[in-house]
């Protein structure tokens, strides 16, 4: 910590030891120091980095001397007692013109901006509540040689609060703007900020649109020498200020008329008046340059003849002097009580080089501040002390009241008299004022004047004749009587505010409601000057009902430059606002104080005996508590209704205390709320658990009874069965015995009979008894056999075995009956088709079985006939032609030269009727013999294929003899030939089978013979003429 944080604490007390520390704290750039909870707040002409989002961070609910003096500091206590003990709450914000206290009240709207509730709305609210500052320092500040934003008129905003603490909307009263500054500013100053805003930042759209143009030389109004500022951003401002008009809820078209009359009060600058003696010989007043006047016109909506009029007798200026501004309507409006929040700020104390009305009214304000802030903080808590019987040293201080009696007296008062001047018949000057001011006041300690009867002044010549001289509680101002008179009366004369009521304006309408002929007062308005003071009465009774907040703002120099800190300047302000005092009482007073039973019902959770309830005198349970909490004595004091402690750490402790406190007894309520939770829910599960359990046990004893008894059945069957056993068995015991004693008693029967009768039967028995086993024997062979039958296949040679010797015959005949059915069983399934070839295989056997050795390969073999398809082959077409009958065979053969034997390859074709051969390439039918004039065929009993036909004797196809053939088909074609021969003739076809037989040719006999073994063409036998008589045919 630089210096000493909060000034109570400094050692030693004197003015050089706090100006001191002041200043070292304000060379470390700590600008901010406490006297107690009032915070002195230095300017220091730069931008500190003390105000971000984590220093709002940091100071949030944290106790007030817990961390280094900040206003941040001061604004979170104000709104957590208002927010958390329901006390409306007002800052204070006090100190001469630059001293910082515009900047300081907007760090306070911010701060509390920014800790207060969220939500959409809320923000909105925010929002609108932070911009209308802006707007408001637009249009009410001003650039003087003290400050370059200086506010020309008082501010004072309620900002109104919920039960939690989220804000609702704000309302703001202005008081006393400075309006002599649109026509008139002392050099090097300014006119309000708006004229220079519009110029730079308006579009150029929008200067057309208001006539205007963009060179400040252009208008009168515009002080030129310090029309521009350094370090200010007209431009860039004017969009600042457009754009917060349209938060706080301007229309557009709103937003055009302000202009609209912003740039009327300028334009009305330039109007130049001419004097002109008119016939009755008295001066008017004439308009100079009328294109002026015209475009005034035009913008408001004014008949230009008649404004031209009301100009001719007087021009005044005119401002609404007071504006409540109600942010969110239905905000305000709501029924519920709002927690309110005050925060003054009103120009500060200002002594110029020639001070007037506005700096005597201005002043005055400071006074009754001055003595607002005396009367709560020294004045009120000394008279407490002694009121409540605490032991006390008065300290002295100086009080005020004197210098507001002197301003605010309702008969004496500088004021009073001022309007009884201003209503006063007769001539009446700024002069006439003084005079009676001389006459009244001149006694009073605080007011001089050179005119006055008091001697005191007669030569003292810094006092001119026409001022007078006020001793302010922060130093002596001379006033310039002039203007006096007519700046409290203020008077608008009726022709001219009813010209501009007529305008064709709603803005101006509205801002000369008095213009209204159909409303016209006769009433003599009030004055400036009573206006102002009973505006200021009644701000001062709104502000005590409410808990203080001080800031102090102390401007280190006068030349608006960082790090400089002028001494004397700061001493200056120390002593007038009497802060030296502050400490003092602050020192040997309390820091806190409360009337026991609230306190009481704050703290009694500390204590055991006062917890939860306290009987008996609530100054009594706060003794206890105290003692309880082992506080030292010294540390509070007891008054007749209220507590006073003496350090504000005492009660941080108790506020800790309490907080923890707090804690335990929400830990303990969310113990017992959790105990019951529990318990309840124990309970239910207990009970669901019993009802889950008692349906268990059915189930199970169900399920155990079923057991028992399906057990119980089986047991009892088991028994019942052994019973039933045990029965049958003696039943079946019995009938057993019954069954052998008839059995033996019919074998004794038997026996007695068969001794009886044997005598008769035994000659027949053998016969009998063996025809009998014959029989049986028999039957039971049949009833073998009817298992054992092989199957239906006539190939299965399989048949059983025969099981006795004499059934052998019956064996044998039982098999061929059995074959020849399933034989006929066989046959039965066969096509006629298969029928004819089974027949011709038939035929084939009884010809050739075991006669013949080329059978057996010819058994397997179909007979196809027709293996030559000539009526397929194109290349046999004349011989089908030929042909008109059923051919049988159609075969290639190999036909025998009769005369040396060699084999020519012919085409051998058999019809119903007739054997022919034709040649194999040609086709040509060489020979055609009728099948009556075969007589034989004749062949080997080899393997081969050699066969010769035989013909009838002096038959026409006999002329050269019988033919020779060799065939691989020589089977079938025998065959086909003989079932031809004997269906066509009806004679059987002799068919020879031997190894040596003869042939007729032409006269010749010749003998054929077969020769084994010496084969060498394949299949085709080798035939030899030896000689006339022998043919051999070498056969495999
Ligand atoms: N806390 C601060 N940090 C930085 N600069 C500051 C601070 N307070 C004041 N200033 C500077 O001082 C200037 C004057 O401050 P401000 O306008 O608040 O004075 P004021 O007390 O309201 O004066 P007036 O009575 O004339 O309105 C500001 O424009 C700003 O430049
Ligand atoms: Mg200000």
């Amino acid at each position: 910590m630089i210096g000493v944080g909060d000034m109570v604490l400094l050692e030693p007390l004197n003015e050089d030891t706090f100006i001191n520390n002041l200043k070292k704290r304000f060379d470390h750039s700590e600008i901010y120091t406490y006297i107690g909870s009032v915070v002195i707040s230095l300017n220091p002409y730069r931008s500190l980095p003390i105000y971000s989002p984590e220093k709002v961070e940091e100071y949030r609910n944290r106790n007030f001397y817990e961390l280094s003096p900040h206003i941040f500091a001061l604004s979170d206590e104000a709104y957590r007692s208002l927010r958390d003990q329901d006390k409306d709450q007002c800052i204070l914000i006090t100190g001469e013109s630059g001293a910082g206290k515009t900047e300081a009240s907007k760090l306070v709207m911010s701060y509390v901006a920014a800790v207060c509730g969220k939500g959409a709305e809320v923000n909105q609210v925010k929002e609108q509540l932070l911009q209308s500052n802006p707007v408001l320092e637009a249009f009410g500040n001003a650039k003087t040689v003290r400050n370059d934003n200086s506010s020309r008129f008082g501010k004072y905003m309620d900002i109104e609060f919920d039960f939690k603490g989220d804000p609702l909307g704000g309302v703001i009263s202005n008081y006393l703007l400075e309006k002599s500054r649109v026509v008139k500013q002392p050099r090097g100053e300014r006119n309000f900020h708006i004229f220079y805003q519009i110029l730079s930042g308006g579009s150029e759209d929008l200067l057309c649109k208001l006539k205007l143009e963009r060179d400040f030389s252009r208008y009168n109004y515009l002080g030129l020498d310090s029309a521009r500022v350094n370090g200010v951003d007209d431009a860039a401002n004017f969009r600042t200020v457009r754009n917060a008009m349209q938060i706080v809820g301007f229309m557009d078209h709103e937003t055009q008329s302000v202009f609209e009359v912003v740039a009327a009060v300028l334009k009305l600058g330039n109007i130049e008046f001419k004097p002109e003696s008119r016939v009755n010989g008295l001066d008017e007043s004439k308009i100079k340059d009328k294109n002026e006047l015209k475009e005034i016109c035009e913008l408001t909506g004014i008949d230009q003849s008649v404004l031209e009029r009301a100009f001719s007798f007087r021009t005044v200026e005119a401002k609404q002097e007071k504006v409540s501004t109600t942010l969110n309507v239905a905000q305000a409006q709501t029924k519920v009580r709002k927690k309110v929040m005050g925060v003054l700020d009103i120009y500060g104390f200002e002594i110029f080089e020639e001070n007037s009305f506005e700096q005597f009214i201005i002043n005055y304000c400071n006074e009754k501040l001055q003595q607002i802030f005396i009367e709560l903080t020294l004045k009120e808590e000394q008279e407490e002390y002694i009121r409540e019987g605490i032991e006390w040293t008065h300290i002295e201080y100086f009080n005020n009241a004197i210098i507001c009696d002197l301003i605010e007296n309702n008969q004496t008062g500088i004021l009073a008299m001022l309007d009884e001047e201003c209503l006063r018949p007769g001539t009446v000057t700024d002069d006439t004022f003084l005079e009676k001011l001389n006459q009244i006041c001149a006694t009073h300690q605080h007011f001089e004047s050179r005119m006055s009867k008091c001697s005191r002044f007669l030569n003292d010549t810094s006092l001119p004749h026409c001022c007078f001289r006020i001793q302010h509680y922060a130093g002596k101002v001379m006033y310039q009587v002039e203007g006096f008179v007519d700046k409290n009366n203020d008077l608008l004369y009726r022709d001219l505010s009813q010209a501009m009521w007529k305008a064709n304006h709603s803005l101006i309408k509205d801002l000369f409601p008095e213009g209204n002929p159909a409303k016209i007062n006769l009433k003599r308005p009030p004055t400036a000057g009573s206006q102002f003071k009973a505006s200021v009465a009644t701000l001062m009774k709104n502000l005590q009902t409410k808990n203080p907040n001080y800031i102090r703002c102390i401007k280190p120099n006068d030349k608006k430059a960082a790090h400089i800190f002028n001494d004397a300047l700061v001493c200056h302000q120390v002593r007038y606002l009497g802060l030296l005092e502050n400490v003092r009482v602050r020192r040997a007073g309390y820091a806190f104080r409360q009337p026991y039973e609230p306190c009481l019902e704050r703290y009694k959770m500390l204590c055991k005996q006062t917890w939860p309830h306290w009987r008996g005198p609530a100054r009594d349970g706060v003794k206890v508590l105290f003692n309880d909490l082992e506080i030292p004595e010294e540390e509070y004091s007891f008054g007749r209704s209220k507590i006073f402690i003496r350090n504000p750490r005492t009660l941080f402790k108790l506020e800790d205390l309490r907080k923890q406190r707090l804690e335990d007894l929400a830990t303990l309520i969310q113990k017992i709320y959790r105990g019951w939770k529990c318990r309840t829910h124990f309970l239910l599960m207990k009970k669901s658990q019993i009802v889950i359990a008692s349906w268990y046990r059915r189930y199970a004893q169900q399920k155990k009874y079923q057991k028992i008894k399906s057990s119980a059945i089986v047991v009892q069957s088991y028994i019942r069965g052994w019973k039933a056993r045990k029965l049958l068995r003696e039943l079946k015991h019995q009938k057993r015995c019954n069954k052998a004693v008839t059995t033996i008693a019919a074998y004794w029967h038997g026996t007695q009979v068969r001794r009886e009768y044997r005598k008769f039967f035994r000659a027949n028995a053998g016969k009998k008894i063996s025809e009998f086993i014959l029989q049986k024997i028999i039957q039971k062979y049949f009833l073998e056999m009817k298992t054992k039958m092989p199957s239906l296949s006539p190939v299965d040679k399989n048949w059983p075995a025969r099981p006795y010797l004499f059934l052998d015959s019956t064996h044998n005949e039982l098999k061929r009956i059995f074959h020849l059915w399933r034989c006929k069983k066989y046959r039965d399934q066969f096509t006629d088709q298969q029928k004819l070839v089974y027949e011709e295989k038939l035929e084939a056997s009884e010809l050739f079985k075991d006669k013949k050795a080329l059978y057996p390969a010819s058994v397997g073999q179909p007979f196809q006939g027709a293996y030559l398809e000539i009526s397929k082959n194109p290349k046999y077409k004349k011989l089908k032609d030929a042909v008109d009958e059923k051919i049988i065979i159609a075969e290639v053969v190999n036909k025998i030269n009769r005369a040396n034997g060699k084999a020519t390859s012919r085409i051998f074709l058999l019809t119903n009727s007739n054997v022919l051969l034709a040649d194999q390439k040609s086709g040509n039918i060489k020979s055609e013999v009728p099948l009556g004039d075969v007589t034989k065929v004749s062949m080997s009993s080899q393997n081969d294929g050699f066969f010769a036909v035989h013909l009838k004797e002096g038959s026409g196809a006999a002329g050269k003899g019988d033919f020779l053939f060799s065939s691989d088909h020589l089977i079938e074609m025998a065959t086909k030939l003989y079932r031809t021969t004997l269906s066509q003739t009806k004679q059987k076809l002799n068919i020879e089978i031997s190894d040596e037989f003869l042939v007729q040719f032409r006269q010749d006999k010749v003998c054929v013979k077969f020769i084994q073994g010496n084969q060498r063409n394949g299949n085709v036998p080798t035939c030899k003429r030896k000689n006339n008589r022998l043919l051999e045919v070498a056969v495999p």
